[in-house]
């Protein structure tokens, strides 16, 4: 009988997609995935280091766990627990130390390496006493996971595929805590991303998101040899499968070129909506992040994009109170905002992470003032998300139905810019591509009517 899985996914969508790759390395061990945690044989925690109290949340879920390896012990069986992901590569040796029931840690360089880990984590198991320290890998491998992650089969990606093409960080933000724990940027070949793309849409992918925590920054091997940037990867993506959504995720200013630019403008696949986060619209801050940029850059680019694609939708992240903000660099920020006009954000009070330069800092912000601007910046930044999805009421829009509704019969789908859309209808189903005309909109959903199929799944 097939052994279940079970993964809980924090985080950002490159956990997501490596959630799904660690199921598919799995598969072949026996591994069949369950959304059901109570009846687990194994557990995977793919967690996320990026903001406040990371692993503490993690210990306290693990303490569940501990629970219910108890339990299943008791009744003659056991559930091996696994923690990944970016607190797994941070703190793993405090994992096995404070939680020695964990199984195993690995880190996100090493997740071809499961089946050897659990392996290995069996034969502890297999000692007397059952117990012993957990397994840790948390290595930076000189060989690339990609090369060694057996091809996409185990988990059927739904109408929306997310596809790692880059990863890793050498931008060092001096708030951040990627650049330690996913290693130095690394760019997939192109040939190896049009595989994938491939076997995305063979599964049923209509629209695909190409990863990476510096997606842009991604210079990978061409077809014919030469270094491509991600304009050309798009175009080649694009010309092959003209009829799919493109999305690549999540892009830093530097990184945005001119021939990537000129791709918004001219692709027909390529969605108007782009999430390139700022940070802070003060210089000053700027440059104590490390961003390499100016707020003046942002805004030049912000301007090329929409000489480029006159309704390109835009998206970004902040944090408020970074050390040494003032009142003054914080009106800089929220003049940023105003001057762009943003479609959605996510905003974020400064956490200082351990081991970054910015935990270092001498002029931390006090939380009441950092938390006072984060409401600020969120009114502002409402605001104008409410106002955006406004201006579609009575407008059609190309939706994608991707999840199912909260109510029955409800579905929900992303139009092109990105937003939620709801729809009631019983006559569509998860994968349709449909023209909904927007009858209602609120800071974080539209809602409407199907006015015709594109195409049925
Ligand atoms: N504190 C607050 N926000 C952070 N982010 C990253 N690190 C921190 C931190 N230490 C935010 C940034 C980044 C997003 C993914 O998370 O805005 O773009
Ligand atoms: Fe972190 Fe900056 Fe790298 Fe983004 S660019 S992952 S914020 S260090």
């Amino acid at each position: 009988m097939a052994k279940k899985l079970f993964i809980k996914t924090y985080g950002c969508q490159m956990n997501v997609y490596d959630s799904a790759r660690m199921a598919d390395v799995l598969g072949p061990l026996g591994y069949a995935k369950t959304e059901t945690p109570d009846d687990a044989d194994m557990v995977i925690i793919n967690t996320c280091h990026i903001r406040e109290k990371a692993a503490e949340k993690v210990f306290s879920e693990l303490g569940q766990w501990r629970l219910r390896k108890l339990e299943a012990r008791q009744a003659g069986g056991d559930v091996t627990i696994a923690v990944a992901g970016c607190v797994a590569q941070a703190e793993g040796e405090e994992i096995i130390n404070r939680a020695p029931f964990v199984d195993l840690v690995v880190g996100p360089q090493a997740y071809h390496r499961l089946p050897e880990l659990l392996a290995k984590a069996e034969r502890v198991r297999a000692t007397k006493t059952g117990k012993g320290r957990g397994i840790l890998d948390t290595e930076f491998p000189v060989e690339s996971k990609f090369d060694h992650l057996p091809e996409q089969v185990a988990t059927p990606p739904g109408p929306v595929g997310f596809l790692a093409i880059q990863e890793g960080c050498d931008k060092f933000c001096t708030f951040c805590v990627v650049p330690y724990t996913r290693g130095a940027e690394y760019s997939r070949p192109a040939s190896a991303v049009l595989a994938e793309a491939e076997r995305l849409i063979a599964a049923g992918a209509r629209e695909i998101a190409l990863l990476g925590q510096n997606v842009n920054a991604w210079h990978g091997e061409g077809l014919d040899g030469s270094t491509w940037s991600l304009g050309r990867l798009l175009r080649e993506l694009n010309d092959r499968h003209p009829d799919l959504r493109w999305r690549y995720t999540t892009s830093h200013p530097r990184e945005m070129d001119d021939d990537l630019i000129k791709a918004h403008g001219e692709l027909s696949g390529l969605m108007p909506f782009l999430h390139l986060p700022v940070q802070s619209g003060s210089d000053a801050v700027l440059r104590a992040m490390n961003r390499g940029h100016k707020a003046e850059d942002y805004l030049r680019i912000v301007e090329k994009l929409r000489a480029a694609r006159p309704d390109i939708a835009l998206s970004s992240d902040f944090i408020t109170g970074f050390p040494g903000e003032t009142d003054r660099d914080f009106e800089a920020t929220m003049a940023l905002v105003r001057e762009v006009g943003f479609a959605s954000a996510y905003s974020f009070k400064y956490s200082a992470r351990p081991g970054t330069p910015g935990s270092l800092m001498p002029n931390q912000v006090p939380d009441e003032v950092s938390s006072e601007r984060l409401y600020a910046l969120q009114a502002l930044l409402m605001e104008q998300a409410t106002a955006f999805n406004r201006g579609m009421v009575g407008r059609q829009l190309d939706v994608l139905l991707d999840r199912p509704g909260r109510h029955p019969g409800q579905l929900l789908g992303r139009s092109p810019y990105m937003q939620s859309v709801v729809i009631n209808d019983s006559a569509a189903a998860i994968g349709d591509r449909v023209t909904v005309t927007i009858t209602a909109a609120s800071a974080s959903s539209l809602s409407g009517e199907i006015a015709g199929q594109l195409e049925a799944a």
